[in-house]
């Protein structure tokens, strides 16, 4: 394994990705790991990212200095390269020149991190501050013009220091030196493959459960379906599943997923039909927090009371939960607590009711968690959905949800995703649906005048939905978008498309 230790970057997650995607297991840590947990993982190889601090600031992050000493190779990059100088003996400078974006390397030592690289390589820079000069044992084996340090290396004890991201698809060869780190020089077996884990994953969930009984929620998004499929496979009919209804899903997924999950051998699939009671929970309130808070509160109520129906009839140890990797690593950052944009629910109950916590899929990142899916034969088409929130259509009808609302805003929807798929432009984006404005506007039909609701179309291109540009849809799908639309939709005269970024916009309405 790889033990990635955390300085803050953005790109962190990135890192681990790059070096699962080439097979091996990678494990983001805090920077300021003890230690021992370092020791007892006994990792191939430690990489640091960057970070946005700078060591010449008093009391910014460092990892502990016996790091140095464990006899495994280590990997700087960017804030982390510059950590590591500073730390065994060199200097460290704020450049001249502030380098962002891409510049030109010119590799001097083709050994190490650039075997079999071309002496030309174009990287991706982001970071004002530069290594001066070398620790000793160290040797310079990459420059570019403004920063002579660019990268380094002491092949006696396997330490490097690049000044760039080799994590970014802006540096061409990045992969290619990743590659080198991990086989190299690390020596790291590749053995992080999807048919591994998905068994892994279930003989691991045989094991901790034995005989017990297990119960899952299920959304309707993937990592539940997965979550799920793979309990099911280890422990059968011990497991209990509850999907609630909200009436707030995309059209036909309640019947789609639950008629899918029966025929996969779910005999324990509950499917709560609660659409009334949050229609008309949701009466009258316009606020998108308090829309959110009500949903939230409602959902727990609904679900925690069917599974106390489960609880007459059968003892159940665990409570099974869909949480991937990026949900349970913060970044190490110093930036203090984020202000509140949207209230997301989080369920309470698991420890109301005393249950243990399962989470199979905690260690996956969410390609990894699709290709388990597929893995476990489920189908491409729900592995592939692009994410829903929560509180479902409500937060895509502005102002007061109503059943009206919700049918009109569904049927959107649905012809909006049928026609981006018949396109193939759907797999191209990364999140796309329709929003209902809750206003009137003036339209014609045949010769007649009619006042009907504005339909709002997003598509987003984003990585992790922290930030998202909008996706250019081709302006002829657009149009016949619009007019499938506007055709077929009663209730709807007018589609206009949401061409604002995040931030400063968010994805969602509300
Ligand atoms: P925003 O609207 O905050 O959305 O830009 C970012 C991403 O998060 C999804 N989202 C949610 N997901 N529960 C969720 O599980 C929620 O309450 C929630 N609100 C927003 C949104 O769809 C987008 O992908």
């Amino acid at each position: 394994m790889i033990v990635i230790l955390n300085f803050g970057s953005q790109f962190a997650h990135l890192i681990a990705r790059r070096v699962r995607d080439l097979g091996v297991k990678a494990e983001i840590l805090p920077f300021d790991t003890n230690i021992e947990t370092i020791k007892a993982i006994n990792p191939s190889g430690i990489i640091f990212s960057g970070g946005p601090d700078s060591v010449l600031r008093k009391g910014s992050p460092r990892p502990n200095k016996d790091v140095y000493t464990l006899g495994v190779p280590v990997l700087g990059i960017c804030y982390g390269h510059q950590v590591m100088a500073e730390m065994l003996g060199g200097e460290v400078i704020r450049g001249a020149h502030r380098e962002f974006g891409k510049e030109n390397l010119e590799i001097q030592s083709k050994s190490g991190l650039f075997l079999k690289l071309q002496p030309n390589q174009t990287v991706w820079f982001s970071h004002g501050d530069q290594v001066q000069k070398l620790p000793s044992g160290f040797r310079r084996s990459a420059a570019t013009t403004s920063c002579k340090n660019a990268a380094f290396t002491d092949d006696r004890r396997r330490f490097y220091g690049i000044q760039f991201h080799p994590e970014v698809t802006h540096t061409k060869n990045g992969n290619a030196i990743l590659k080198n780190f991990l086989f190299s020089i690390c020596k790291a077996k590749k053995d992080w493959e999807i048919k591994s884990i998905t068994e892994d994953i279930i003989s691991d969930i045989k094991h901790r459960v034995g005989k017990e009984h297990v119960v899952v929620g299920i959304s309707g998004g993937v990592d539940s379906l997965v979550a799920a499929t793979l309990i099911h496979r280890a422990i059968g009919n011990h497991l209990h599943a509850v999907f609630v209804d909200t009436g707030l899903l995309r059209k036909n997924e309640v019947v789609e997923v639950a008629t899918y999950l029966k025929k996969h051998g779910f005999k324990k699939l509950h499917v709560i039909d609660a659409q009334k009671q949050f229609l008309r929970a949701l009466k009258g309130i316009t606020d998108p927090e308090e829309k959110r808070k009500t949903i939230g509160h409602l959902f727990i109520k609904v679900f925690e009371s069917a599974i106390k129906k489960e609880l007459r009839q059968h003892s159940i140890k665990y409570f099974a939960q869909g949480t991937i990797y990026p949900d349970r690593i913060e970044s190490a950052s110093t930036s203090g607590t984020a202000s509140k944009i949207k209230s997301h629910h989080n369920l309470t109950l698991p420890e109301k009711l005393g249950f243990e916590i399962l989470e199979p899929i905690k260690d996956l990142y969410k390609d990894e968690v699709r290709r388990v899916g597929l893995e476990l034969n489920l189908l491409r088409e729900l592995l592939w959905r692009h994410p829903f929130p929560g509180p479902g259509l409500a937060v895509r009808i502005v102002g007061e949800v109503t059943k009206e609302r919700v049918e009109i805003l569904r049927e959107a929807d649905a012809i909006y995703i049928e026609e981006l798929r018949k396109a193939e432009e759907y797999g191209k984006i990364w999140q796309a649906f329709a929003a209902l404005f809750p206003i009137k506007v003036v339209g014609v039909m045949g010769d007649a005048r009619t006042y009907e609701y504005v339909v709002s179309l997003r598509a987003v291109d984003s990585v992790d939905g922290m930030s998202a540009d909008w996706h250019k849809i081709p302006n002829d799908l657009l149009e016949k978008i619009s007019s499938a639309i506007v055709n077929k939709v009663d209730g709807v005269n007018r589609v206009v498309y949401d061409i604002t970024q995040k931030p400063p916009a968010t994805i969602e309405y509300e």
